[in-house]
């Protein structure tokens, strides 16, 4: 009689991520899973797709900067009368977290942008998985907090400087139910420009700011920041990052359409006006906020561009429609919250500042930070 020989073998249990092989377009469908690809979701013919403009702001937010929020896009509305979007990427230093509920009650996505925006950039390159968590998943649950807005409001991710940290910033957003990053720009993927895709399997979107992901993660979204050209035909993933730049407000105009008739006339992908509020301040720039003011006026009657919050371009991602279908939706929703505010003086332990929080919650007992993000 024969005897079984049992082998037992040892299994090392490991967190290491399976590495993402070359996507499979038949395997990889939407609603939940895009290969990495200029081709237009749902098969769309470019003139039957919804034309997406977003302009976003990073870094906090406060009373200097929320005047020129106020004055450049609160009221606007698309052509189909839906209120026009903003994406806000807020970090958590001096940011007035009354001044997020405002922005946030005013129907303007708040997406995350670290707790630390630490300046050492090899911090972020080097950054591990428990860094990303104290930096996005906690920053969450503190902006949540202390702007007294929904968790699940808050999507999105933008890296400081734009500095890929590998794969532990999407491993926690997988984590930490965020749904997708904007800081991963494309100079090689802009005439056909890239649309957003998944990270399911391995992305062939070119790496600028290395180190890219590598990893499989599925679910989570890349919304490629597809760069402008500057006056020299140079790439700039950031509007202020651009070098050879005008000096007028209708040189201005004519630059911010050229970039965009890139997109409008090409497939369509998402059109990015990415910017920090300074650029396009009255009292810094005139030329430049006129001109985006003058580009905004315009895109705000036509019958295929809208200017959404970067969310709900996933969500269209996801289930395409084609733009007559798309202006009739119903125009996005948000829960109203209240702001009972608070302002206090805190004591931070990392640096031993002490910050006015300007809040809509009780006072914290320290500055929060890294590691403590609602200063318990
Ligand atoms: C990301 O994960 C893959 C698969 O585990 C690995 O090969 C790669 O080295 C990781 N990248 C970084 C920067 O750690
Ligand atoms: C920058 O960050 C890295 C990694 O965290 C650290 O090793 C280095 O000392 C820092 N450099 C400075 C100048 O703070
Ligand atoms: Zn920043």
């Amino acid at each position: 009689m024969r005897s079984a020989i049992v082998l037992v073998s040892l299994f090392v249990l490991t967190v290491a991520q399976e590495l993402a092989e070359p996507c499979d377009e038949e395997a990889c469908k939407l609603p939940d899973c895009r290969c990495s690809s200029t081709s237009i979701p749902g098969g769309l013919a470019a003139r039957d797709t919804p034309q997406f403009v977003l302009l976003t702001f990073d870094d906090a937010v406060n009373i200097i900067n929320i005047e020129t929020y106020r004055d450049v896009i609160y009221n606007r509305r698309n052509s189909n009368s839906c209120p026009a979007g903003v994406t806000f990427y807020v970090n958590h230093e001096y940011t007035d977290y009354q001044l997020v509920n405002e922005l946030y009650n005013h129907g303007f996505e708040i997406a995350l942008h670290s707790v630390s925006h630490m300046t050492n950039q090899t911090y972020w390159q080097e950054a591990s998985y428990d860094d990303m968590v104290q930096e996005l998943g906690e920053q969450v649950v503190q902006m949540s907090h202390f702007a007294n807005i929904p968790t699940d409001s808050i999507k999105g991710v933008r890296l400081p400087f734009l500095q890929m940290t590998g794969n532990a910033s999407f491993q926690v957003m997988a984590d930490y139910n965020l749904e997708y990053d904007c800081s991963w720009p494309t100079v090689s993927q802009i005439n056909p420009g890239l649309w957003p895709y998944t990270l399911d399997y391995a992305s062939t979107q070119d790496c600028i700011i290395p180190p890219c992901p590598t990893a499989s993660v599925p679910g989570v979204w890349v919304l490629p920041m597809v760069t402008w050209r500057d006056l020299n035909n140079n790439p700039c993933s950031m509007v202020d990052s651009c070098l050879a730049v005008p000096s007028t407000e209708e040189e201005w105009f004519q630059l911010i359409l050229s970039n965009f008739e890139r997109h409008y006339f090409g497939n369509r992908a998402p059109f990015g006006f990415y910017i920090h509020e300074w650029y396009i301040r009255e009292n810094v720039n005139p030329h430049v906020g006129r001109a985006l003011k003058r580009f905004l006026d315009l895109i705000n009657n036509l019958y295929d561009v809208f200017m959404v919050n970067s969310q709900e371009v996933i969500d269209w991602v996801k289930n395409p429609v084609p733009v007559n279908e798309y202006a009739q939706q119903p125009c996005r929703t948000y829960v109203p919250t209240m702001c009972a505010p608070a302002t206090c003086p805190v004591a931070a332990e990392h640096n031993l500042n002490v910050y006015w929080m300007s809040i809509c919650n009780v006072c914290p007992r320290v500055y929060p930070w890294l590691g403590n993000p609602l200063g318990q």
